[in-house]
């Protein structure tokens, strides 16, 4: 069985008022009849133009949206059949990496209360417990021991990143979606973060939805990808074959159109 498996995913957004008059609305299909599971331990990678409906897919797996319709199994279970109660229970599992991993947290937490706050939502642990988490966390991804009483605004974005992926392991979660982590690195702190994240999947036997609109680095990190446009899935196969002899023209033109970078 799939760790993840999404039946015929829709989601359609209301439009806003029209910018010319006239009060016509409309809608979006963000995400249009998507389906494909996601193997136990496998990097399936996301891609797309802008506006494809990336991000929208990666929340709608986490359940963090509502789809319109469709059905979403997480490790065998019917996510959308879940109770509130049930559901928290489970996010323990799912974490999610965002692009700028401090844009939704209070720029006045300490490195050390960011890693922890999941620990202080989800688990009961006393203080010390919790520190030495913190810092097992802090050395997996890499950062320094005294990097837990900084605040984010004092590192580098690659170090931000770095936070944000010790947050999101925080509760030993079997999936995680990273949503555009590198997009906003320059080139080499991103493959630096890449690199870490494939030694993170060995070390915790993660399973990962990457989600980019570059195909080499998608390419670098996974097994499989899956090609969108314009809400809908239009090729998915090994990362090899959708590389060399990629079947649909979209995928051609998303080759095409991104130069050779050395991850
Ligand atoms: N909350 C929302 N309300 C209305 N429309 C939305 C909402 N979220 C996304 N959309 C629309 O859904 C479509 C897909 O957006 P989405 O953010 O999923 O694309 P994306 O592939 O992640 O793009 P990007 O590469 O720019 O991050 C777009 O047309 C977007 O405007
Ligand atoms: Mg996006």
């Amino acid at each position: 069985m799939a760790l993840v498996e999404i039946r015929n995913l829709r989601k359609v957004f209301p439009l806003g008022e029209s910018m010319f008059g006239g009060g016509a609305k409309g809608e979006v299909t963000a995400v249009d009849d998507v389906s494909f599971d996601i193997e136990r331990g496998e990097t399936l990678g996301l891609v797309g133009e802008s506006g494809s409906g990336k991000s929208t897919l990666g929340r709608l797996v986490l359940r963090l949206i509502e789809p319109s319709s469709g059905s979403i199994r997480f490790d065998g279970r019917d996510l959308l059949a879940l109770s509130g109660k049930e559901m928290r229970h489970l996010r323990r599992d799912m974490q999610i990496i965002f692009q700028d991993p401090f844009g939704s947290l209070d720029p006045r937490m300490r490195v050390e209360d960011v890693i922890a706050e999941p620990l202080v939502i989800h688990e009961r642990m006393n203080r010390a417990t919790r520190r030495s988490r913190v810092a097992e966390l802090l050395r997996a991804v890499g950062l320094d021991e005294s990097a837990r009483q900084r605040f984010p605004h004092e590192f580098s974005g690659g170090q931000r990143q770095r936070v944000g992926i010790a947050r999101a392991l925080a509760l030993r979660p079997k999936f995680i979606v990273a949503d555009e982590p590198v997009s906003a690195l320059d080139v080499s702190v991103g493959a630096q973060i890449v690199n870490l994240l494939a030694d993170l999947q060995r070390e915790f036997a993660l399973t990962y939805l990457f989600i980019s609109h570059s195909m080499p680095v998608v390419r670098y990190l996974a097994t499989r990808i899956a090609v969108m446009y314009r809400g809908k899935l239009v090729e998915l196969g090994n990362a090899e074959q959708i590389t060399t002899e990629p079947k649909h023209p979209y995928t051609r033109g998303l080759l095409e159109a991104i130069p050779e970078i050395a991850v």
